[in-house]
C-alpha cells in the first residue's frame, strides 16, 4: 500500500504579522542529544527540536542503551552513558532523512568497541558519505559503504583510532564535526582545516561540556582521551526555520513580524546578510547570549527587494536557506546570481534543479548553472509544485503563495516534520492562508 502523503494548498494574499517562535535549532538539537549521551551525568535540554531528524538521533542512542526522559514540550533529560558506555545496538540504526545524524554518528561509532550499521530513507540513501568514511578511514576506522560511497554504512568496532591533520576539501560542518567526534576517541590530536568558515556548534558545545577545543584561524583541533561533563542546554529557535518567515514577510506587502529567540550565531547568519544586501528591512532586537550561543528577536517588515550577485563567502553561512532565498530573488527587481554553491546539489534533494523547475512552473525565468542559478525577478503565477520530498523546498514554495497570482499546491510535504513540526499552524497564525491535504 502506498504511504499517505501531505500536500499544501496556499491561497494568495495576506501578510505576516504578530510574533512567532519557530521550533528549536536542528543542528544544536542533534548535538545536544549526542554530547548529552556521551557525557557523564545528567544533561537537561530545553527548546529541543522535536522533529523527526532529531528523534532519529535520540532513537539511535536509546538503541545503544542511553536512558532519556522526554522529549516533552522541548524538554529532554539525558542520563549520559559516558564516552565508553554505549552498548551494541541490536539492529541497524535508522537515521531517517538526516544527513547530519548519519555523518556525525559515523564519527562517534567509528570509535566504539562494537560493530554498527547506519541506514536511512530514500533521499538519505542517495547522499554522499565518502566525505566522512574516507577521512575516518585515515584515522584507522573501518567503514564499508554501498556503491559510490552511499549509505548504508557498516562500521566495524574495536579499531584504535589515531588523530590526523585533515585539510577539508569541502566547507562542511558535518565533516568537521564527524572528525572531531571521532577525535574524542583517537590517540593524539585530531585537526581539521576549513576552506571556509562553517557552523561551529560542535566546537561551542564541546567546550560547554568542559572539553578543550582549540581554534586557530581555519584550523580546529582537539586531543582524544578526555571526558564530557553533563550540562544544561537551552536551544535557540532555528534561523533556518525562521528564514521562511523572513522571506514571506519581506515579500508580502504590509507584513510586520517579530521572530522570537532566534539563534544568530555568526556562522549561520548568511541569510540575514544576503537579505539585507537585497534591501530587506530587518532589525535585531534584544540581542543576548543563551548557553554559549548568540540569540535575538528579529523584526522583519515588507520591503522592495532587488536582485544581487550573492557573495560566495556567504554561501556556507546560508547553505540551508537558499530555497527560501530563491523565492525572495523571484520577487526582487532584477537578476540574482548565485555561484559557488555546488553543495546544494547534494542536499535532501538537488536544490538547484528542484527550485529551478518549480520557479519555472510558476512563470519565473530561472536558469541553472553547474554551481548555482540565475533568477530574474518577475510575477509569480499559481500552479502545482513538486517538493521531491524536500522539507525546505516545500516551505519555500508555501511562502511564495503569499504573492502568487493564483493558488499554489505543493506536493509531498510530509518531510516538513523532519525540521519544522507545526509549520502549517504557525504559518497560518502569522497570516498565510495554507491548508494541508492528505493524498
Ligand atoms: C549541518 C551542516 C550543513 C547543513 C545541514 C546541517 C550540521 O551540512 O546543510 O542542514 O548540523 O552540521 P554540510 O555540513 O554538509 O554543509
Amino acid at each position: 500500500m502506498k504511504n499517505k502523503t501531505i500536500d499544501y494548498l496556499i491561497q494568495p494574499g495576506g501578510k505576516l504579522t504578530g510574533r512567532v517562535r519557530v521550533p528549536g535549532d536542528k543542528s544544536i538539537s542533534h548535538r545536544s542529544v549526542m554530547l548529552g549521551s556521551l557525557a557523564e551525568g545528567e544533561t537537561r535540554v530545553s527548546g529541543l527540536l522535536e522533529g523527526e531528524d532529531v528523534l532519529s538521533t535520540l532513537g539511535a542512542f536509546r538503541a545503544m542503551g542511553v536512558r532519556a526522559e522526554g522529549p516533552d514540550q522541548g524538554k529532554l533529560v539525558i542520563h549520559g552513558a559516558g564516552l565508553h558506555g554505549l552498548k551494541a545496538p541490536a539492529k541497524p540504526l535508522d537515521m531517517g532523512n538526516s544527513g547530519t545524524a548519519m555523518r556525525l554518528m559515523a564519527g562517534i561509532l567509528a570509535g566504539q568497541a562494537f560493530d554498527s550499521e547506519l541506514i536511512g530513507d530514500e533521499s538519505l540513501s542517495k547522499r554522499p558519505m565518502k566525505r566522512v568514511s574516507e577521512p575516518l578511514g585515515r584515522m584507522g576506522a573501518v567503514i564499508e559503504t554501498a556503491e559510490g560511497g552511499r549509505p548504508p554504512l557498516r562500521i566495524r568496532g574495536g579499531h584504535k583510532l589515531r588523530g590526523i591533520e585533515y585539510p577539508m576539501p569541502v566547507a562542511s560542518a558535518q565533516v568537521k564535526s564527524s572528525l572531531l567526534l571521532a577525535g574524542l576517541y583517537a590517540g593524539g590530536e585530531t585537526a581539521v582545516t576549513e576552506p571556509a568558515p562553517t557552523r561551529d556548534h560542535t566546537e561551542r558545545m564541546l567546550r560547554g561540556f568542559g572539553y578543550e577545543v582549540k581554534t586557530g584561524g581555519a584550523r580546529i583541533s582537539l586531543r582524544g582521551g578526555g571526558k564530557l561533563k553533563a550540562c544544561h542546554i537551552d536551544v535557540p529557535a532555528d534561523i533556518s526555520s525562521a528564514t521562511f518567515f523572513l522571506v514571506g514577510a519581506s515579500i508580502a506587502a504590509g507584513s510586520d513580524l517579530v521572530l522570537e529567540h532566534v539563534g544568530i550565531n555568526p556562522t549561520r547568519i548568511g541569510v540575514l546578510n544576503i537579505l539585507k544586501l537585497m534591501g530587506a528591512d530587518l532589525e535585531l532586537l534584544n540581542t543576548r547570549e543563551v548557553g554559549g550561543e548568540p540569540v535575538a528577536d528579529i523584526r522583519v517588515r515588507a520591503a522592495r527587494l532587488r536582485g544581487i550577485r550573492i557573495p560566495e563567502d556567504q554561501v556556507p553561512l546560508a547553505i540551508d536557506e537558499f530555497p527560501a532565498l530563491f523565492i525572495a530573488a523571484a520577487c526582487a527587481a532584477g537578476e540574482t546570481v548565485l555561484t559557488g554553491a555546488h553543495e546544494l546539489r547534494v542536499k535532501e534533494s538537488d536544490r538547484i534543479a528542484v527550485m529551478a523547475q518549480g520557479l519555472k512552473q510558476l512563470g519565473i525565468d530561472a536558469r541553472e548553472t553547474p554551481d548555482g542559478i540565475i533568477i530574474k525577478g518577475g510575477r509569480l503565477q499559481g500552479g502545482a509544485i513538486e517538493s521531491h520530498g524536500d522539507h525546505r523546498i516545500a516551505m519555500a514554495f508555501a511562502m511564495a503563495g503569499l504573492v502568487a497570482a493564483g493558488s499554489i499546491k505543493v506536493r509531498d510535504c510530509k518531510n516538513v516534520d523532519t525540521s519544522f513540526p507545526g509549520f502549517v499552524g504557525l504559518a497560518a497564525q502569522a497570516g498565510l492562508t495554507i491548508s494541508s491535504i492528505r493524498s
